[in-house]
């Protein structure tokens, strides 16, 4: 329960944010970043309006492509995966990222549940044994259909040979779901985000589904299939079960999953799409288990024209923009510089050029200056005098338009509607020109009244910022005096503030 804008009480939503789980055998990249970023900023949002928030984030440790890099290193691969999994665990407080839990997909819980899930999809007549012939990429760790393989049997997305693996599998009777996964989509036209994706699943799914192997006997790095010891399961079917799984297990001695279940948004990227949104729902369906409500699918960051990523080898790593910006920067400039659900590139002097136009001359400049004439003109108090009303009503609708924008995820717009606030404070102190109403002692009320309004609409932004920029916004609020950082709090209020400190430049301008 809390309490709502009109002093009634209500009733909290649970909002169940993932990202995908990602593979230990990279390093981290910016890609890796902006899913878990934008995650994020929901999680803190949602967290800012009362709601009952979990949000999930860990590593994907099973597979051919990690037993493979394990046999050239010479270890074992659990020893693999405890090496690389903490550059992602690490990554996480670096990003200042507010994940509930971490999950690795080599816990034991996990597998236990796991187990538990695909054995009821079994006793529901859902698997059945058989023999696997076909192209597969061991770097996708996926199967490829003769359509999908590229020129001369390539993977599409590595450009490597596919090999032609035979082997008995259990198979997953995905086409027996092709109905009501139409159904699904008809009923849930939100189900995938955005409508782009939703056509390119939807078409993929109406292009007839084909039985899918459920598990792989060829190599023993994975989950086992309970009734066949012979056999671990086909690592995309156990990764997926990790949105599910979490639950039962991150609090110790608390099981979430009526709190949580179902996860209100899956965040991923384009690449994934197929296994979220279609074998996920249908393996869900085929457990009697409740359905995700979303699945947003964003588009890739490029560099050029070409996918950021190991493959390609044009990976930015993201610590290292960190220590020489901060993560604030980092965070700001991935949810501005790429449309939310598109692809976009991003480069060096894109980056320099947001950071001095919108961090250091947009709201370093709005926020140092506004708290700099607070202590030249009214000695560090802000007046308690009424707000310009006009500024106020273009301020104070920005809550509302978050808000209503990240209930559909929509990060690009929602942090546009707060910039066009930046921006109006920013022209309103070149209008009202306060260092002129400062002369005239005749013009004091003015002033206040410019002073209290530029003051309350500075803390407004900042609330609205905070899921982008935790940390400056928490600084700048801090400065202001007004820690607080619910949503319904933030419109302008007459007299909310009183003394407040100096403030260090947040964005410096030297680089
Ligand atoms: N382990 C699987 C996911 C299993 S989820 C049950 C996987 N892992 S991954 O590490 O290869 O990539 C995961 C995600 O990282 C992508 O879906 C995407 O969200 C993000 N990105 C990786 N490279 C990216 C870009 N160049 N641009 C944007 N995001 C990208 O797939």
């Amino acid at each position: 329960m809390r309490v709502g804008p009109t002093g009634t009480l209500m009733r909290s939503m649970s909002f169940y944010v993932t990202t995908p789980i990602y593979y230990v055998n990279a390093a981290p990249h910016l890609g890796h970043a902006y899913s878990t970023i934008a995650a994020d900023v929901l999680a803190r949002h949602m967290r800012q309006r009362g709601e009952d928030v979990f949000f999930l984030t860990g590593t994907d440790e099973h597979g051919e492509p990690v037993a493979l890099a394990a046999e050239r290193e010479g270890v074992t691969p659990q020893e693999l995966v405890d090496r690389n999994a903490p550059h992602f665990i690490d990554l996480m407080p670096r990003l200042n990222v507010s994940n509930d839990f971490f999950i690795r997909t080599s816990d034991a819980e996990h597998q236990a549940c796991a187990q538990e899930v695909l054995s009821r999809i079994r006793e529901n007549g859902h698997v059945y044994e058989g023999v696997y012939e076909g192209w597969y990429c061991p770097r996708c760790a996926d199967f490829k259909t003769d359509a999908e393989a590229g020129e001369d049997n390539t993977c599409p997305i590595h450009r490597t040979a596919l090999v032609r693996e035979k082997e008995p599998n259990y198979f997953f009777r995905l086409s027996a779901f092709q109905e009501d996964l139409v159904r699904l989509f008809d009923e849930q036209p939100d189900f995938v985000m955005p409508r782009h994706r939703y056509n390119e699943a939807r078409s993929f799914i109406e292009s007839g589904l084909q039985d899918v192997s459920l598990s792989r006997s060829t190599f023993t790095w994975g989950v086992p299939v309970p009734w066949d010891p012979e056999h671990v399961f086909y690592v995309w079917f156990e990764a997926l079960l990790n949105y599910y799984t979490a639950l039962s297990y991150a609090t110790p001695g608390e099981d979430l999953t009526e709190r949580f279940w179902p996860a209100q948004f899956h965040i991923i990227g384009k690449d994934i799409l197929k296994f979220h949104t279609v074998f996920w729902p249908a393996m869900l369906l085929a457990a009697g288990l409740p359905l995700p409500k979303h699945i947003f699918v964003h588009g890739f960051l490029l560099i050029g024209k070409d996918k950021m990523g190991k493959s390609a080898g044009n990976a930015i790593d993201p610590f290292q923009i960190m220590d020489e910006y901060g993560t604030d920067a980092l965070r700001f400039y991935l949810m501005r510089e790429v449309s939310f659900g598109h692809d976009g590139a991003v480069s060096e002097e894109g980056f320099k050029a947001r950071y001095e136009a919108e961090l250091a001359n947009g709201l370093g400049n709005l926020a140092s200056r506004t708290i700099a004439m607070v202590h030249r003109y009214r000695d560090g108090t802000v007046p308690g005098c009424p707000l310009d009303e006009e500024l106020a009503a273009e301020i104070d609708g920005a809550a509302g338009e978050v808000r209503e924008l990240l209930d559909v995820a929509d990060l690009t717009a929602a942090g546009d509607a707060i910039w066009l606030r930046v921006r109006r404070l920013n022209r309103y102190v070149e209008e009202q020109a306060p260092w002129t109403l400062a002369k005239d002692s005749d013009r004091a009320e003015e002033l206040d009244r410019v002073l209290a309004s530029l003051a309350e609409g500075l803390r407004v932004v900042a609330v609205l910022l905070h899921p982008w920029l935790p940390e400056s916004a928490d600084t700048l609020l801090a400065a202001l005096g007004a820690p607080d950082l619910a949503l319904d709090g933030a419109r302008m209020v007459p007299g909310n503030l009183g003394a407040i400190s100096t403030l260090q430049p947040l964005f410096p301008k030297q680089r």
